[in-house]
C-alpha cells in the first residue's frame, strides 16, 4: 500500500531514469573499473532527457564504489565526464570560465560572498600565479567600496624556508605586494609561516597551534601545482596532518624557477600547512588555469583518492568549489 502510494506519488519517468541509472551504471562498473566515469549511453539513448531539470547521473569511482550525483544539465566529453558551465559532483562544484579574467571574477565572487557571511571570519589564502586575476578583483572590489576587509584574520598556506621575509620571491612579499598593501586587512592579523623563524620544526608547530587556535578557517584559497601539490604538501606515500617543513621535489623547483633568475635560486625547503590542516576549513575555493594544469585536474577530481596526488584529497571535503579555464576543464 505505502510502495503503491509512493510511485504514484512520484513523476513515475523520474523513477524508471533512477532505474535505468542503476542497470546501466552497474554494467559499466563490471567492464570498466578503473577510475571516476559517468554513463554517457544514457545521455545517448536519451534516457535522461525527459522533463526534469536535474538528471541524475551514476558514476563509480575505485574509492567509493558506487554514488548517485545530481548534475546540472551539461554535455559529455568523449571521456563520458560531463563538460558543462557548472558541474556539481556533490560536494564539489566546478565553474568552467570563458578567460583568466573571468575565473578571478568567478573566484571574487565565491569569496565575497563568504566574506559577506563572517565579516570577521578567518580566510587562508595562497600564493602562485594563478590567484592574482582573484586578487586584482578583490582589491578593485575594495578600492569601489564593495568590499571590507577589516574585521578579518588571514593565514597563508606556505612560506619558502629559509628565506628573507624582504625577499621579492618570499611568499611574504608576495602577499603584501598582490593583496595585503592594497585592501585594509589589519595588519596585526595577517599571518604566515616564518621563514626567517631558527628552527623550521618549531615554527611549524607554533603556525599550526596558531591556525588551530583561530576562530577556524572560513575559505582556505588553493592553486594547485602541476604534480597535484597543494600548498607544499608534495605527492607522498602519506597524507599530512599538520603543518610541517618539507623538501619540494624536482619537478617544483622547476615550476617555480620563473619566478627566480634560476632554478638554483630557488628554495629547496618549505614550511607549509598539511593536507588536514587544509581540510578543516570549512570551504575549499581552488583555482587553475592553463593546459599546464588539465591532466592534474583530471586526476584530482576524478582519479582515486590518493597521497601520490594530494589534491585528490579533496574529494572528501564537504565543500569544495574550483574555478578553471576551459583549458584547465579540457580533460574532464
Ligand atoms: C606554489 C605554491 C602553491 C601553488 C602552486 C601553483 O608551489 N606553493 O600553493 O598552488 O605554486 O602555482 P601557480 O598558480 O603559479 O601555478
Amino acid at each position: 500500500m505505502r510502495k503503491k502510494r509512493l510511485v504514484e506519488g512520484t513523476d513515475k519517468s523520474f523513477v524508471l531514469v533512477v532505474l535505468a541509472a542503476l542497470i546501466f551504471g552497474f554494467s559499466f562498473t563490471n567492464t570498466e573499473p578503473e577510475g571516476l566515469f559517468v554513463t554517457p549511453s544514457l545521455y545517448r539513448t536519451g534516457a535522461l532527457e525527459s522533463n526534469h531539470a536535474l538528471p541524475f547521473i551514476l558514476f563509480y569511482n575505485k574509492w567509493s564504489c558506487i554514488r548517485l550525483v545530481l548534475v546540472r544539465r551539461g554535455v559529455f566529453s568523449e571521456r563520458g565526464i560531463i563538460v558543462s558551465k557548472v558541474i556539481n559532483l556533490g560536494n564539489v562544484t566546478v565553474y568552467v570560465e570563458d578567460s583568466y579574467e573571468a575565473l578571478g571574477a568567478r573566484a571574487a565572487d565565491i569569496f565575497a560572498e563568504a566574506l559577506a557571511a563572517a565579516p570577521t571570519g578567518v580566510f587562508g589564502f595562497a600564493t602562485g600565479g594563478t590567484p592574482l586575476s582573484m586578487y586584482g578583483e578583490l582589491i578593485r572590489r575594495y578600492k569601489a567600496g564593495a568590499l571590507d576587509f577589516s574585521g578579518i584574520t588571514t593565514f597563508n598556506l606556505d612560506e619558502y624556508y629559509p628565506i628573507l621575509k624582504s625577499n621579492d620571491q618570499s611568499y611574504d612579499y608576495f602577499m603584501r605586494e598582490n593583496l595585503f598593501n592594497h585592501i585594509n586587512v589589519p595588519t596585526d592579523r595577517i599571518n604566515l609561516p616564518n621563514g626567517e623563524a631558527p628552527d623550521p620544526e618549531i615554527e611549524s608547530r607554533r603556525y599550526e597551534a596558531a591556525v588551530r587556535a583561530s576562530a577556524g578557517l572560513e575559505l582556505q584559497l588553493l592553486g594547485i601545482g602541476e604534480n597535484g601539490h597543494i600548498a607544499f604538501n608534495e605527492p607522498a606515500d602519506a597524507y599530512t596532518n599538520a603543518t610541517n617543513y618539507t623538501s619540494l621535489t624536482e619537478s617544483t623547483v622547476q615550476a617555480n624557477a620563473r619566478f627566480f633568475a634560476s632554478a638554483d635560486e630557488v628554495p629547496k625547503h618549505a614550511l607549509t600547512m598539511g593536507i588536514k590542516t587544509i581540510m578543516l576549513a570549512k570551504k575549499i575555493l581552488l583555482v587553475a588555469n592553463g593546459a599546464k594544469k588539465a591532466e592534474i585536474m583530471r586526476d584530482a577530481l576524478l582519479g582515486d583518492i590518493t597521497p601520490r596526488v594530494p589534491a585528490s584529497a579533496l574529494q572528501l571535503h564537504r565543500d569544495v568549489e574550483i574555478v578553471l579555464d576551459a583549458e584547465a576543464a579540457s580533460a574532464l
